[in-house]
């Protein structure tokens, strides 16, 4: 408990103004001077935020107490009071600008405490038993502190956008060993993986217990990691997981918090290629822009010694969800794409969203180092054609990562094709890895220039109205004083000049190569 509690006063300084007021809880030896005192044990809570123990004490009239959860450690107690026959305290709160603390409270009902409160989308209303200083010894919180910024640290990996498929779009945590060695075969089987698309990535789901040692072990569904990668590497592929920095990843598996090193040793010796990192429950600890640095430095470092210790490069992908202009350190703590959105979800208005308006920065974008917009939704049904045409363009267009996200065994012919467009695919993985940006917007429609290592520029005419809309591209628009050639990228159709105007379909796209003069 004491040992807990100096971490926690470590931790103070990134934490809310109010919260450095509140005053740790410590247990109180005495008898109890409130109803409310003393240890109290949850053993059935809901498992966001897994609340297992709270602790009060009152001093002097003073009450002073913490909640401890799975997700989060302590949260500690803000204005204490008791109101009513009822114990009120603030609690700070997460990803909510207008409440950023929720009130909580503590009734004591026939010698139990029943507490009630929220944090970001966790309603907690569970029932606490009496407990001992023994208990609290036994549930109290392990923090670890994350060790200091080292020198930078940037990858010599993805010299173009990394391309592949991840679970989790398509089947969220339901995934499993069998269904991996599947998406590996179909994507030989298609023609996926000789297009470009190499890593299949297992991302949130596959975590089972840590062992006596803390060595995480994969949950029944992953009954035998090595062999697994072994397999997908046979296939001519790479394989990539998923963790987070906090003690639980988003999908509530066990993370990463005080086992970094251990976990990457693990992954390296299991044989990966490639980790996303998650931020999740780690976002209560980590902040601020200097304490998720570093949580991504102590990863990526950890990463980079086991791949040397094993032989194995292995990707480091940051998900922070775009936070503190992540592209600006991405490439310091070992990150070779970061993402730059919160989720991506298969409908139209959202990925518009995020491919228009949330594609990262173009100035941090280049060789080994790409903003990420989130995977693709293609092949799963949520979009028109012309939809998820302007979604791959887009893509394409802003250099971003490839990773698809849909069953690649039911791909109908259509969106294998989609997926496989060569003229569309070089665009994305061109070798100058310039991310694409809107050089002309005219109402709904907008054009996107991106220049290639060709001596090209390709050019996107986006529609994002909801009718068929006229435009004509200019040489101009490709930064050129005349055009001599232009090739559709999704047709193939060549000609020698502009055409007089195009007609680009309701949310969709028209994308070109021109050549010309300056
Ligand atoms: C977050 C990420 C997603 C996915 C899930 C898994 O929401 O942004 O891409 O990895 O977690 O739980």
């Amino acid at each position: 408990m004491k040992h807990a509690l100096i971490k926690a006063a470590a931790f103070a300084p990134m934490l809310a103004g109010a919260l450095l007021a509140s005053t740790s809880p410590v247990l109180a030896k005495t008898a109890a001077k409130t109803a409310y005192d003393g240890v109290w044990l949850f053993d059935d809570t809901p498992p966001t935020p897994g609340v297992t123990m709270m602790e009060v004490t009152s001093k002097g009239g003073k009450i002073a107490g913490s909640v401890t959860t799975k997700w989060y450690g302590p949260i500690e107690m803000m204005n204490p009071h008791v109101e009513g026959g009822v114990l009120k305290f603030e609690a700070r709160n997460l990803n909510d600008r207008d409440h950023l603390t929720r009130q909580w409270s503590v009734a004591i009902e026939s010698g139990r405490a029943h507490l009630k409160g929220q944090i970001w989308e966790s309603e907690v209303d569970s029932t606490g038993r009496p407990g001992t200083a023994k208990d609290a010894k036994a549930r109290a919180f392990k923090f670890t502190a994350l060790p200091p910024l080292g020198a930078p640290i940037p990858s010599k990996l993805a010299a173009t956008p990394p391309m592949g498929w991840s679970s989790w779009n398509k089947f969220a945590d339901h995934i499993d060993d069998k269904t991996v060695r599947a998406m590996a075969d179909a994507l030989v089987s298609s023609g996926l993986r000789d297009a470009g698309y190499i890593y299949i990535n297992i991302d949130d789901g596959w975590q089972g217990e840590r062992d006596a040692k803390g060595v995480l072990q994969p949950n029944a569904k992953f009954p035998d990691m090595k062999a697994l990668t072994a397999y997908v590497h046979s296939k001519g592929l790479k394989i990539g997981i998923y963790s987070s920095q906090g003690p639980k990843t988003c999908a509530g598996y066990i993370g990463s918090y005080g086992h970094v090193k251990q976990d990457a040793d693990t992954y390296a010796d299991w044989g990966f290629d490639y980790l996303k990192y998650d931020l999740c429950s780690g976002e209560w600890f980590y902040a601020d822009a200097d304490t998720v640095k570093r949580s991504y430095y102590e990863m990526g470092k950890a990463l980079q010694e086991a791949g040397k210790r094993t032989g194995r490069d292995i990707v480091f992908s940051l998900c922070e969800y775009g936070r503190f202009d992540v592209g600006s350190w991405g490439r310091d703590v070992g990150g070779v794409l970061w993402r730059t959105t919160g989720d991506i979800t298969d409908d139209y208005p959202t990925m518009a969203k995020i491919g228009f308006d949330k594609n990262g920065n173009p100035a941090w974008a280049g060789p080994h180092g790409w903003n990420d917009p989130d995977m693709l939704e293609i092949g799963n049904g949520g979009m028109s054609a012309d939809e998820y045409r302007t979604h791959m363009s887009l893509w394409a267009m802003s250099a971003a990562p490839l990773m698809m996200g849909h069953d690649l065994r039911e791909m109908s012919p259509e969106t294998l094709a989609m997926l496989t467009n060569r003229r569309v695919i070089a665009v994305d993985q061109d070798a100058l890895g310039v991310q694409g940006k809107p050089v002309r917007k005219a109402g709904s429609l907008e054009v996107w220039a991106k220049p290639l290592s060709d001596g090209r520029v390709a050019l996107a005419l986006f529609n994002r109205g909801d009718s068929a809309a006229p435009l004509a591209l200019t040489p101009a628009d490709a930064g050129l004083a005349s055009v001599d050639g232009v090739e559709d990228l999704w047709s193939g159709a060549k000609a020698g000049a502009l055409p007089a105007g195009y007609q680009v379909p309701a949310r969709g796209v028209v994308m070109v190569a021109v050549r010309g003069t300056k």
